[in-house]
């Protein structure tokens, strides 16, 4: 149903991510009747700007972010009348004074009516805001804040960040996003593994030969020169969004859909990765950068002539590896992740392998034919596919095997329903109090204290990345990592 009346404050409200994604999905929940009359939106930022001017800006973004199909008039206007502007440095505390008063100009009073605070602003700044809020007494005992990944570069500097947070916000009000966590199918995650009993029962190492995620992207690093090339793959997109979809499928069962219960479960899934060292990086981790080439035909330049690049940088632009989860369940099972940019297509995907039948009546040219397969799709179109075989049709054929997919695909299964983007779930989620799509703690501190690991050994050995053209599926080692366990990259669906 529709949330409680909020004060949604967003620092950076002029900034990229606040108009490609948080006003745009605000939007949507408002056209949906998700957002209660009163909840107010007041964007932040340092330039001078009148809300006219503001609500003129917001409503220009919506129309280049928001289908014309969803464009409502009324709608709109409704929606253009909850914004209000402050300019506002965030380093100093004076200015803040005029949120709390923000805060007691709403319709009916400011009482039960939690202030959302969203940090969409360089963690660096995190720490001098909080403090600022608090300060200015603009806080009171119920509001919330929302911060985004990065959260720091490594261990200790993801400490540093949390502190700051930590000295002014409890834990159970502070919403971290992992935006994967709002994607749709990532969701649905919980649902076939914890509704389905078929696959409760098969989902461990007795009945699972390996695991794969793909997460490939075809954009380059998008004018990013400076975050990106300190950052690089690994902690750009593996300390987070891989780690947490692998800790989804890995986890045991939460006792129910508390977040502290779902988050337990997943941090013990990070504390048994196998960790990396010098010796099985350089088996099982393949690192890589993309040099010039093409996507969907037209050339692209290489990583290190980049707008803004460096041409000796070492980071890498693509990473996978082979992983473990060293527990009951998951022993000997093999986790390949691959994520890079500049790849042929974005395509996201897990897939399940079961291990083959263990007595086999069928012809045995037909022994190797591909086992069970669930595929669960995140993009381009979310999907779940489970790969069966089926007999072959036809009088000729005799018994002859045929994998094929008993297929969900959402868009055809639900016409109707449109499949939200991640952030408008997670801003639904913040407005109704609830965390279990954001990321506690201490699983941030865990997936940084494996990825330092990884990167220490790097650097240990001076491991170079290896290039590969843009518009392929990454170094060619990162295809032998998988093939000499007998395995291949999936790539139909
Ligand atoms: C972000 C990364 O977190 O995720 C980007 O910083 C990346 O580098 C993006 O491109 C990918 O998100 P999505 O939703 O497009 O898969």
């Amino acid at each position: 149903g529709t949330t409680p009346d909020v004060d949604l404050a967003i620092f950076g409200g002029l900034g990229d991510l606040a108009l490609r994604k948080l006003y745009p999905a605000l939007y949507h929940l408002d056209r949906d009747g998700l957002l209660a009359a009163d909840t107010r939106v007041l964007g932040l930022a340092r330039q001078e700007m009148d809300i006219v001017a503001f609500r003129e800006r917001v409503h220009k973004t919506l129309k280049t972010y928001v289908k014309p199909a969803s464009l409502d008039k009324a709608c709109l206007s409704r929606f253009l009348e909850r914004l209000d502007y402050l300019q506002l440095d965030f380093s100093h505390p004076e200015g803040f004074h005029a949120i709390r008063q923000w805060r007691t100009s709403a319709p009916h009073g400011n009482a039960g009516r939690p202030m959302t605070v969203y940090l969409a602003v360089p963690a660096s700044i995190f720490g001098d805001i909080c403090h600022n809020l608090h300060a200015s007494g603009s806080l009171d005992d119920e509001t919330r804040v929302v911060v985004e990944k990065p959260i720091g570069y490594d261990l200790e500097s993801s400490r540093e960040i949390n502190d700051a947070i930590g000295a002014v916000f409890p834990e159970s009000r502070i919403y971290r996003i992992d935006h994967y966590l709002g994607k749709e199918t990532v969701q649905n995650l919980i649902a076939l593994r914890f509704a389905n009993p078929l696959f409760g029962t098969q989902w461990n190492q007795n009945h699972i030969s390996h695991v794969e995620i793909t997460v490939a992207e075809q954009v380059g690093i998008e004018g990013r020169w400076g975050y990106f090339d300190k950052a690089g793959q690994l902690r750009d997109m593996v300390q987070n969004h891989l780690l947490q979809l692998l800790c989804l499928i890995a986890m045991d069962p939460p006792s129910n859909l508390d977040a502290d219960a779902i988050r337990d479960e997943k941090v013990k899934v990070l504390k048994a990765l196998t960790p990396f060292n010098r010796e099985s990086i350089t088996r099982d981790v393949v690192r890589g950068q993309y040099i010039a080439g093409s996507i969907d035909g037209s050339s692209v330049p290489g990583y290190l002539d980049e707008e803004g690049a460096n041409t000796d940088s070492r980071t890498e632009t693509f990473v996978a590896m082979r992983t473990e989860v060293a527990n009951w369940r998951w022993a000997g099972v093999p986790f390949y992740l691959r994520t890079g940019k500049r790849m042929p297509e974005k395509l996201s995907q897990i897939v399940i392998h079961f291990r083959q039948q263990a007595h086999y009546i069928f012809d045995p040219d037909q022994r190797n034919l591909a086992a069970n397969k669930l595929i669960i799709r995140l993009q381009p179109e979310e999907g779940i596919a489970l790969q069966v075989l089926t007999k072959d049709g036809g009088l000729d054929k005799g018994m002859r095997l045929r994998p094929g997919p008993l297929h969900l695909d959402f868009n055809s299964a639900f016409p109707k329903s449109r499949i939200p983007d991640a952030y408008e779930r997670l801003l639904l989620e913040v407005m109704k109090g609830q965390q279990y799509l954001f990321v506690r703690r201490d699983e941030v501190e865990h997936a940084w204290r494996w990825a330092d690991r990884l990167v220490a050994a790097w650097d240990e050995l001076d491991v170079p990345p290896r290039r590969y053209p843009a518009g392929s599926w990454g170094p060619v080692a990162s295809i032998a990592m998988i093939t000499q366990d007998g395995r291949s990259w999936y790539e139909d669906y």
